[in-house]
């Protein structure tokens, strides 16, 4: 059913005219038509969230409608791809909510410094901002060097960004002052060099980290860890989704192993609430203690 491009539309919208109830079995159908194609599973995520998305791509390509949009992606795996940037949000920041890194500092150190070796898993890493933050943390505790740290995101065009290192030369500024809110107390500059409009972070910050596509949907856990970071990944998940990636996250830690969610998000609502303790009034930073 191909409408005129000119037919009046909400922004990122569907036309105004779109019938909801045929709305949302045309995007039931393209999850799943996307899950058997390309075994990317989205058929849990947020609602809302994927219906916008999934609107600005028909717009993008200059489709009217979503079963235009199931016809080329699962045609064309080039259309796929740039639907599945759509789809992965993959905003980020360093020391993004600097007071969670200082409680990082303040309350979870002490803890891995009793470890001789520290494992780590930052699951939905995206570019990797959120990595090369924790192995700054981690230099200056001097606990670099016994910890090996496990980056994945679904996205591997995030992660190939992630690996080279090289962030936007213009928000050095900002990461400077979150680095110093965070805690930091070296000169933010020392960790990078400018080359050209980039700021390409010091190789050894990653020595021990390695960059790895993982799917928190479908993947199974792959090792234990004394710290899972997941920040600012499962409020794009729906509540049955979320406690699916709760046990995932249950089973990777050791016990009293560290599990650090966004802002937004908690254990509340999940099976394993009960299993963790608070470990900072105000950041998310929870200790599973059985
Ligand atoms: C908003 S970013 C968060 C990045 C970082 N953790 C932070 O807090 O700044 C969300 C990331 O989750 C990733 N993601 C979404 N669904 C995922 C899945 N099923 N498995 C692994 N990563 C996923 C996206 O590709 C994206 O890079």
């Amino acid at each position: 059913m191909a409408l005129p491009l000119t037919a009046e539309r909400s922004l990122a919208g569907p036309p105004v005219s779109y019938d909801s109830g045929l709305e949302r079995i045309e995007i039931e159908l393209l999850l799943e038509g996307i899950y058997r194609q390309y075994g990317f599973d989205f058929r849990s995520y947020a609602y809302a969230s994927i219906r916008r998305r999934l609107w600005k791509r028909v717009q993008s390509e200059r489709l009217s409608s979503i079963s235009d949009l199931q016809a080329l992606v699962l045609h064309d795996g080039a259309a796929m791809e740039r639907l599945l940037l759509d789809l992965s949000v993959s905003v980020t920041a360093m020391f993004r909510d600097p007071p969670f890194y200082r409680a990082f500092r303040d309350v979870v150190l002490p803890h891995l410094r009793t470890y001789p070796f520290v494992r780590i898993w930052h699951a939905g890493c995206s570019s990797g901002e959120e990595v090369y933050s924790t192995a700054i943390v981690l230099e200056e505790a001097g606990l670099l060097d016994r910890t090996r740290i496990y980056a994945t995101d679904i996205n591997e065009a995030v992660l190939h960004r992630a690996r080279a290192g090289i962030f936007p030369l213009s928000r050095m500024q900002e990461y400077t002052e979150n680095y110093i809110r965070a805690g930091g107390t070296r000169s933010f500059s020392e960790y990078y060099t400018a080359k050209y409009d980039g700021a390409l972070f010091s190789p050894s910050l990653t020595r021990n980290t390695v960059f790895s596509p993982h799917n928190l949907v479908t993947d199974r856990s792959f090792s234990e860890f004394h710290v899972v970071f997941c920040r600012n990944v499962l409020i794009y998940f729906d509540r049955e989704l979320q406690n699916r990636v709760h046990a995932l996250f249950y089973e990777s830690l050791v016990t009293f192993g560290i599990l650090a969610l966004g802002s937004k998000e908690s254990l509340r609502f999940s099976q394993y609430e009960d299993c963790y303790e608070r470990l900072d009034p105000k950041e998310k930073l929870f200790r599973k203690v059985r």
